[in-house]
């Protein structure tokens, strides 16, 4: 199965490249822990995507919640992506990326009362609703407005995505969408309901996805919900597939936006209406890397050697929360025999830990290392734990970078307190 390939960061010369532009010249000038990003990868995903479903009506809603720095948001609107948002805050940055409401998708679990309030007024796309309470709020929200707002309600089909159980979101135990089973009398109920406009259904069953299977089943029962729902004389004007595809962290085979087309597409074409998609990390995620430098090593008597970095989990959490793989590569591999290193960051937690006992050339105290694939899934979760800043963020474009966010200082983050 071929993956989507495109590599940003490379080694030229014996330094570590993002596009061609020197990542250790980028760390003299912006210091570590920095993520910095390749918009020429972000270019390439995106195009990857909307080409793989051109043989359908469709519409690509990046989903925020995977890295929503302003820069990168802008970069995705100048290619014609739209949003998917999970809360006010999102909204906000769809907005001031210039994103017209009707291009934002509204999702989430445990939207509150304000910011339901204020997605119906500013007249978002679509909200996807989590449960009939929530439908049943946004339809007096928006009859109070004097509005009717466009809603579709995700369902929970009981599918396995077969990842990591804190990011599959599609199976009966988890908080998200309703039962299936009980979707179609929902819409029933609601049909001529003052205030709501049913104009789309709404799947999606987790993230970090990589075989097509789940993909395909979950596509399988939005249709036939679908279907049924037309034929209850529902006038839907899309279906929504959400996102979850995922990339290829370790390296193995797994499945690409054309694979992921191939298994979707059939399901959906014969409803002859426009596939929303959402995907988050399948556009972002290869596109950053964190760079942190070496601040210690230790070499225990039993043989083991830990690399302690200046950034760990509170630069980027994915190792301790998911035990997540990513590769990684210094910056200027040194000479000399690869040897197992557990590379961990400086917070005081075990689970502080980038990787065990991987296998990594010499590593002394000042170099740099990458910690690759860091683009979906990092800054945003990023905090201020140990009273870390917040790592500044760099964007390559066309062999230029630009700071897109400076590093948080102290100020900043006590700017709050009193
Ligand atoms: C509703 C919804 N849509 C889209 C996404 C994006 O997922 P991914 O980044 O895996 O494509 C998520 C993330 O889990 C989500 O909850």
């Amino acid at each position: 199965m071929p993956t989507l390939v495109y590599q940003s960061f490379t080694h030229t010369d014996g330094e570590l490249t993002c596009d061609g532009v020197s990542v250790a010249a980028i760390v003299a000038r912006v210091d570590t822990p920095v993520y910095i990003y390749s918009a020429r990868a972000m270019r390439d995903a995106y195009r990857a995507i909307d080409e793989a479903f051109a043989a359908c009506p469709h519409v690509i809603h990046y989903a925020l919640k995977a890295n929503s720095t302003l820069a990168l948001v802008r970069l995705l609107r100048a290619l014609g992506s739209r949003v998917d948002a999970n809360s006010g805050g999102e909204i906000q940055v769809a907005l001031r990326a210039g994103y017209e409401p009707r291009d934002i998708v509204f999702t989430g679990v445990g939207k509150t009362r304000d910011e339901l309030e204020r997605a119906v007024a500013l007249g978002v796309g679509v909200i996807n609703a989590e449960s009939a309470g929530e439908l049943d709020r946004i339809g007096a929200i928006a009859s109070a407005q004097g509005r009717d707002a466009r809603v579709a309600l995700r369902v929970n089909p009981d599918i396995d995505a077969g990842s990591h159980p804190n990011i599959s979101t599609g199976l009966k135990v988890n908080k998200f969408g309703v039962p299936l089973t009980e979707a179609r009398a929902m819409y029933r109920e609601r049909r001529s309901r003052a205030g709501l406009r049913l104009v789309g259904v709404h799947v999606h069953i987790g993230s970090q996805i990589t075989t097509a299977d789940p993909l395909r089943k979950a596509a399988r029962a939005l249709a036939s919900l679908a279907s049924e729902l037309r034929a209850d004389g529902i006038a839907l004007e899309h279906v929504d597939v959400g996102g979850g595809l995922g990339i290829p962290y370790e390296g193995r085979p797994m499945i690409g936006p054309a694979e992921y087309a191939e298994a979707v597409l059939p399901e959906l074409r014969p409803l002859g209406l426009p596939v929303l998609l959402e995907p988050g990390r399948a556009i972002v995620g290869r596109a950053g890397a964190l760079v942190a430098r070496v601040v210690d090593t230790k070499h225990y008597p039993d043989g083991r050697q830990f690399a302690v970095l200046d950034a760990g989990m509170a630069e980027l959490i994915r190792p301790a929360l998911y035990g997540s793989y990513h590769h990684i590569v210094p910056i200027r591999p040194r000479s000399g025999a690869e040897s197992p290193w557990d590379v961990v960051g400086p917070i005081c937690e075990s689970s502080d830990l980038f990787a065990r006992e991987r296998a990594l050339p010499p590593l002394e105290v000042d170099d740099t290392v990458a910690v690759l694939d860091a683009g979906a899934y990092g800054s945003v979760m990023a905090s201020n734990y140990n009273r870390h800043p917040l790592p500044a963020e760099v964007l390559v474009d066309d062999g230029q970078w630009t700071v897109i966010r400076r590093r948080q200082t102290l100020d900043d983050m006590l700017a709050l307190e009193q």
